[in-house]
């Protein structure tokens, strides 16, 4: 495992899989190091991969609005992709793609210790949960897995496509800030530092 610093080296300088090529900067994650829930999307779009930080674009302040909305504070979570570098034309990432990239992402899960996953999307839901998975069909339901309590839930981005999934979204957040709220109570503090 390594530690912050040398991952984020090591990502920046990643040539492991053909994502290398194409990419501005190498989107390795944003929010607080030691949060409670960790959101993960998909891969950087055009703005993340320009500025190097995960959604940012128009999909990220989506996603922003229906976290402020709910009270979610900024230090409740951090934000990553299942891969690091733009696929061409914002394409679903190959398998290969997240397989090489996947290592870096539970390097992340550890430094982390999140009690939450959110999987945004089914890119997200098949790489964390099972690739045989339908978001349609398990979105809004807890999985617990490894300890964590993992909730899939659909992309910001289909919201902006289809704006039925708005409510459905809309409730599984709620189930998130509820479990949030269970664990800052029973932990009556930050459970990092008592291991
Ligand atoms: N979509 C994603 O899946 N991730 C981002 O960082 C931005 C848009
Ligand atoms: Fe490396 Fe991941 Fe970027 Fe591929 S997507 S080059 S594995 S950091």
């Amino acid at each position: 495992m390594l530690d912050w610093e040398e991952l984020i080296k090591e990502c920046n300088n990643c040539r492991k899989c053909g994502l290398s090529n194409t990419r501005t900067n190498v989107v390795i994650g944003r929010g607080n190091p030691k949060a409670t829930i960790l959101l993960v999307g998909e891969g950087p779009g055009e703005q993340e991969d320009k500025q190097g930080l995960p959604f940012v674009g128009p999909a990220g302040k989506l996603l922003d609005l229906l976290l402020s909305a709910l009270m979610f504070k900024e230090e409740d979570y951090y934000i990553a992709n299942i891969v690091k570098c733009r696929p061409p034309n914002n394409r679903v990432p190959l398998d290969e793609e997240a397989e090489a990239c996947l290592d870096y992402l539970r390097n992340q899960l550890l430094l982390i210790r999140p009690k939450i996953i959110v999987c945004l999307g089914s890119t997200a839901a098949k790489h964390i949960i099972g690739k045989d998975i339908k978001i349609t069909q398990i979105r809004g339901q807890w999985v617990e897995k490894k300890g964590y309590w993992i909730m899939p839930t659909f992309h910001p981005a289909a919201l902006l496509r289809d704006q039925s999934k708005k409510i459905l979204m809309w409730e599984d957040f709620k189930k998130i800030k509820r479990k949030l709220d269970e664990i800052k109570q029973s932990y009556k503090g930050d459970y990092h530092d008592k291991r």
